[in-house]
């Protein structure tokens, strides 16, 4: 199974969400070949919006195969008195996966490799599969994480994507367990996709800048096939 993981960061209002999505399901509409990829289990799509958006996105994607939400983060509270957190727990039953350890996250509101942690053992205990993101090998790899997306700092949001090359030499260093899946994630479009694509260590993507617009994320996707 390939997953594309957009990332939609604080990015979109209910009105921008709502023209994206009805964008993006008139091209899945129009393409056989995505919705049977989707069918066979061979492809994954993730929205995982910010949190006012999460019901939204989830009402109108919920009866395509394979295509799921996630949040941005969750809380290292499992529950209680916590004004303005969101809880694995409050979240349990409405997404499927939670990123966890964003370099964002790590470089402005103080996540560290401990609250990577707690945060991945919470989602798991209330069934949701965590992402982390990983900047380099020497970040934390929960033992509970599921999947694993190395994310290069320089390459976020900047256009310059990491040669295939040492996505790879990256990976090879890595100890994932066998169950542990590996996304790349940093500067990812629909002219870059496809030499991570053919990798078979590659199961995947998190996409920020080009997950903004329906057809640019659409066209990654087809793109990556
Ligand atoms: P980018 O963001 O695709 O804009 O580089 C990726 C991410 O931060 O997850």
């Amino acid at each position: 199974m390939h997953y594309i993981i957009a990332n939609w960061k604080a990015t979109k209002n209910l009105e921008e969400a709502e023209a994206w999505l009805k964008q993006f399901l008139s091209y899945l509409e129009a393409d056989r070949i995505v919705r049977e990829r989707l069918e066979s289990g061979a492809l994954k799509i993730v929205i995982c919006p910010a949190y006012h958006l999460l019901s939204v996105v989830k009402s109108t994607i919920s009866s395509i195969p394979n295509f799921a939400i996630g949040t941005q983060d969750v809380s290292s509270f499992e529950a209680g008195n916590f004004t303005g957190e969101v809880s694995a727990r409050n979240l349990s039953g409405l997404v499927e996966f939670a990123i966890i350890g964003h370099s964002e996250r790590r470089q402005y509101l103080g996540e560290t490799n401990e609250t990577v942690e707690e945060k991945t053992s919470l989602s798991k205990k209330y069934g949701i599969a965590p992402i982390v993101c990983i900047r380099d090998k020497n970040d934390v790899i929960p033992h509970e994480a599921e999947l694993v997306a190395y994310e290069p700092v320089y390459a976020i949001g900047t256009g310059e994507n990491e040669p295939l090359e040492k996505v790879l030499a990256l990976r090879q260093s890595l100890q994932l367990g066998d169950n542990m899946r590996f996304l790349y994630g940093g500067s990812v479009n629909e002219h870059n996709i496809v030499q991570y694509s053919s990798a078979k260590e590659i199961d995947g993507f998190l996409i920020g800048t080009a997950s903004y617009e329906a057809k640019s994320f659409y066209n990654a996707i087809r793109a990556s096939l």
